[in-house]
């Protein structure tokens, strides 16, 4: 071979998810426990087909595939809008949304970076201290540099809501502030109402440009809950809302998301929607369409929406069910273990407080899977796994 091309090319050091999945499912030992990678699995440790997204299937059929629109199909669309506001939404009446089909939430989340990196270039990013590792790498990406605003309080195990705001306050004006609106990935931890109020003044105030990222619709309080942080805020000012359909209508492999602008008229959202299309076009063109039916059809259905909306109740109570008989095991264990965490906190991931060595040594003693950083998921767990995860729990603590 002529000089090699690639040979400066840096191994990958691996995603501390993604790769943490893949060594999952490499371990060959058949008691291991997977509680690392953000997936509902059911009381028998299977990804569920709901029956609504079953439904939707039998409905389209084997159709033509022709491409969709840059901005993805009319039907999801107006689905996602009406599930992220609220159908009575002013915003919406006001036709001053710009909404589009993304690939997943990443892929709401990477087109918007790209999208306030043409039109709000050089702004200082923001994301809570700790977040979703991706959302540093996807405004890097776009050519932003972020930071961090304080969010977990380790020692109370809660939002460190006055360093939150201490933080935005001090904050250039004007930065774009990354805030996941509830069931906080990885802590769990969420603001409370008065606290997203004041939140929101302080955001309004410094004239910051919010990016919600709205990834577990329905697993905190209802579909309908969730979405009221984001709701109340779209009254005040403009903001971009991600949201993703991987959870909770269980499609992780269909990669389906939206991205909405909340913008001041209907002229400003027929342009930023114009450039939101541009934005697809130049990194994937359009977005695909079977999962893209499958939501359309579930959302745009009376019955087939109200029947969905009951199995996200479903996922979300046994999702709360399990953290419950998790705490109990724990303290049948161990009367010192600390496990109201358990409890308080909400959506599919805990904040265990473990450190890296802890998890580590669940993962080799006991192939227990948790995220380096002690996150873990409550989805994974179910009353045939919990005894173990909680006497490997233990075990690590005592180290
Ligand atoms: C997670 O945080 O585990 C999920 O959101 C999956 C992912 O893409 O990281």
């Amino acid at each position: 071979m002529a000089e090699s091309l690639f040979g400066r090319v840096e191994p990958f050091a691996g995603d501390p998810i993604l790769s943490l999945n893949d060594s999952f499912k490499a371990d060959p030992r058949p008691e291991k426990v997977n509680l690392s990678i953000g997936v509902y699995t059911d009381e028998k440790g299977r990804i569920p087909v709901l029956g609504s997204v079953r439904s939707a299937y039998e409905q389209i059929g084997f159709a033509k595939r022709p491409y969709l629109p840059m901005d993805g199909h009319p039907g999801y669309r107006d689905g996602v809008q009406k599930l992220v506001f609220g159908k009575a939404h002013p915003a919406l009446a006001e036709k001053r949304v710009a909404t589009i089909q993304t690939i997943g939430g990443t892929g709401a989340v990477g087109i918007a970076a790209d999208f306030l990196a043409k039109h709000l270039p050089g702004r200082p990013v923001l994301v809570s201290d700790p977040t979703w590792e991706n959302h540093h790498g996807l405004f890097q990406r776009a050519g932003f540099e972020t930071t961090t605003y304080p969010y977990w309080d380790r020692a109370n195990r809660s939002v460190d809501f006055a360093g939150m705001v201490k933080a935005l306050e001090a904050a250039e004006s004007g930065s774009i502030v990354v805030i996941q609106p509830v069931c906080h990935n990885p802590t769990g931890v969420d603001l409370g109402e008065e606290q997203q109020a004041a939140v929101t003044d302080v955001l309004v105030a410094k004239g910051h440009v919010v990016v919600f990222d709205m990834a577990y619709q329905g697993f905190g309080t209802s579909v309908d809950a969730d979405a009221a942080f984001v709701r109340r805020y779209a009254e005040r000012a403009s903001c971009l809302v991600a949201n993703s359909f991987s959870k909770n209508f269980s499609l992780y492999g269909e990669r389906c998301g939206g991205l909405s602008a909340v913008c001041r008229d209907a002229d400003e959202a027929e342009r930023v929607l114009g450039q939101l299309k541009l934005a697809v076009r130049r990194s994937y063109s359009s977005p695909p369409m079977t999962g893209g039916l499958l939501v359309a059809t579930v959302l745009g259905n009376d019955d087939l929406r109200a029947q969905w909306t009951r199995e996200v109740d479903e996922m979300r109570t046994r999702m709360d069910a399990m953290r419950k008989l998790l705490a109990e095991h724990i303290r049948a264990l161990s009367n010192e273990a600390d496990v109201n965490f358990l409890l308080s906190q909400r959506g599919m991931f805990s904040y265990t407080g473990l450190r890296e060595q802890q998890v580590h040594d669940m993962r080799e003693n006991d192939g227990v899977y948790l995220v380096g950083s002690g996150r873990m998921c409550v989805a994974g767990l179910n009353e045939e796994n919990v005894p173990k995860v909680a006497r490997s729990f233990v075990a690590a603590r005592q180290v």
